[in-house]
């Protein structure tokens, strides 16, 4: 039996991934950027093993048997053919690529934090059998055949500040995740999570962001002229620390990606009541001081993630706590706050 653990962290974008290029392949229409949230709370971990004694490959989920989907067979058909290459190198290689695997994942979030778990997932399943196979590609390689699980997974593979760039060649092997800084780049960089609701969406990411792409006549703007740019200003406001500018476009960004939702037809309602009355609060908050010193931004659901300094921490948390709680009594939950810059991926 031959056997490897890795883990890997949640990542919330700030400048969103929503739209495919090619669906096979899972390339984006546009370059994306994400903030890892602490590596220590928020984390996928996956243990591969490989035996001649499974009869078929099998997925665990939290201790359930999940059916492997086709995006699932796909990462695992190019893991093995990069394993078997190195066995057909290199003959005193141990031949594991042929063999069937147990695939056992656990995710240490709870499900009541409302946050997806496919791109912790698929970065973890990819670094442990990357590992297991003793494959010699690095991270940034490696995103490559996370993105085909999950495009937002490929961001998972860093810790830190990562872009996913969207790549022009129609195989696919430039659209990829690379660092822009690690953990300690930023380390007051904080994230609250506003739980809001913590079920499943109605409109799942993957058919949402094609039925923006197919309808929305803004989302064409959004690609070719709104994104390129923020893309450049918001990398430069994380390299530079400008936090000001970092919340600014974030929240830009958010907004809109919610607007192309709502162009999109039939349209796509994420956000609600509640997300509104914390937009509406942090907006109240920035122009109480006269600057962003909160960011809000929501992914394909009502749920608040909130970026901030520790310094304003008390102002941002006791600001919110009045505003949102008061709306129609719906049970927001903070989470807690949670370091957003991580440390480097430990391998087991
Ligand atoms: C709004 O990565 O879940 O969170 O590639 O179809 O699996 P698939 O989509 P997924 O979409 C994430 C969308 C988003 C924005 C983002 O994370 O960039």
């Amino acid at each position: 039996m031959f056997e490897a653990t890795a883990s890997a962290p949640v990542n919330i974008a700030t400048l969103k991934y929503w739209g495919k290029r090619d669906v096979n392949l899972n390339l984006p229409t546009n370059s994306s950027i994400s903030v890892t949230l602490a590596q220590d709370d928020l984390r996928a971990t996956t243990t591969a093993r490989a035996s001649s004694e499974f009869a078929k490959d099998e997925l665990y989920l939290n201790d359930t048997l999940e059916p492997l989907g086709k995006r699932t067979l796909q990462v695992l058909a190019e893991l093995r053919a990069l394993r078997a290459e190195i066995e057909q190198k290199d003959p005193s290689a141990p031949k594991i690529a042929d063999l069937k695997l147990q695939i056992v994942s656990v995710n240490n979030f709870p499900t009541a934090a409302g946050l997806a778990s496919s791109a912790a997932g698929f970065a973890a399943l990819v670094k442990s059998i990357s590992l297991l196979y003793k494959l010699p590609h690095n991270d940034s390689e490696l995103s490559v055949l996370a993105r085909q699980g999950s495009g937002s997974a490929c961001r998972s593979m860093f810790g830190g500040y990562v872009a996913w760039e969207m790549g022009s060649e129609t195989n696919g092997l430039d659209s990829r995740a690379v660092q822009i800084a690690d953990v300690n780049h930023w380390p007051n960089m904080k994230a609250l999570i506003l739980v809001v609701c913590a079920e499943k969406k109605d409109v799942s990411s993957t058919s949402g962001m094609q039925i923006t792409v197919e309808t929305s006549g803004l989302f064409t703007e959004r690609v070719n002229t709104l994104v390129p740019e923020l893309f450049v200003k918001m990398k430069k406001a994380i390299l530079d620390r400008d936090f000001g500018s970092f919340a600014k476009y974030t929240m830009v960004d958010s907004n809109q990606f919610h607007a192309v939702c709502l162009d999109s037809y039939p349209p796509i309602f994420y956000m609600n009541d509640v997300s509104k009355s914390a937009v509406r609060a942090i907006h109240e908050l920035n122009d109480q001081y006269k600057e962003p010193i909160a960011a809000y931004t929501f992914d394909a659901g009502p749920n608040c993630v909130v970026y901030y300094l520790e310094e304003n921490e008390e102002a941002v948390l006791s600001h919110l706590g009045q505003a949102v709680s008061n709306v129609n009594g719906f049970p927001v939950e903070k989470m807690g706050s949670t370091p957003a810059s991580t440390s480097t991926p430990k391998w087991a």
